[in-house]
């Protein structure tokens, strides 16, 4: 599955968000290496920052079902990954993130490009 296949997948999934708060639906569709995908969505809470991403919530559905750092090859989002995500994305060890930018392009980067430098337990 491509990382433009991963995309559309999530930009369906989109629609299954629960945003009652923001009404910014984002979908996320993650790809294992043994080729299962897990779909997620954003989940908000009226105490606001209780709410869930949808890329926390596809990759939680994963490590559920037993998959772990190193298991997942590449993820789709339908929106541009905020800041938090973009260190579960590094902590998952992701080979490759596609998603929408800003100026409407469909482009694929990998976590330590969306997060350079990034922190690490244990590293100095
Ligand atoms: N949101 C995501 O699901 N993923 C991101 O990476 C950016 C933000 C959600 C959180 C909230 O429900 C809504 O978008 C508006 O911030």
């Amino acid at each position: 599955m491509t990382g433009q296949e991963l995309y559309e997948r999530a930009v369906v999934a989109a629609d299954r968000a629960y945003a009652p708060y923001s009404d910014y639906r984002v979908g996320a569709a993650v790809l294992t290496r043994d080729g299962r995908v897990f779909e997620g969505v954003n989940v908000e809470n009226a105490a606001y920052p209780l709410g869930v991403c949808a890329e926390r919530t596809a990759i939680a559905k994963a490590v559920s079902e037993g998959y772990r750092p190193g298991d997942l090859e590449a993820i789709g989002i339908s929106a541009s990954p905020c800041g938090g995500c973009r260190q579960w994305l590094w902590e998952f060890r992701f080979d490759a993130v596609t998603f929408r930018t800003s100026n409407g392009t469909i482009a694929t980067y990998t976590p330590a490009e969306l997060l350079p430098e990034a922190w690490d337990l244990g590293a100095p």
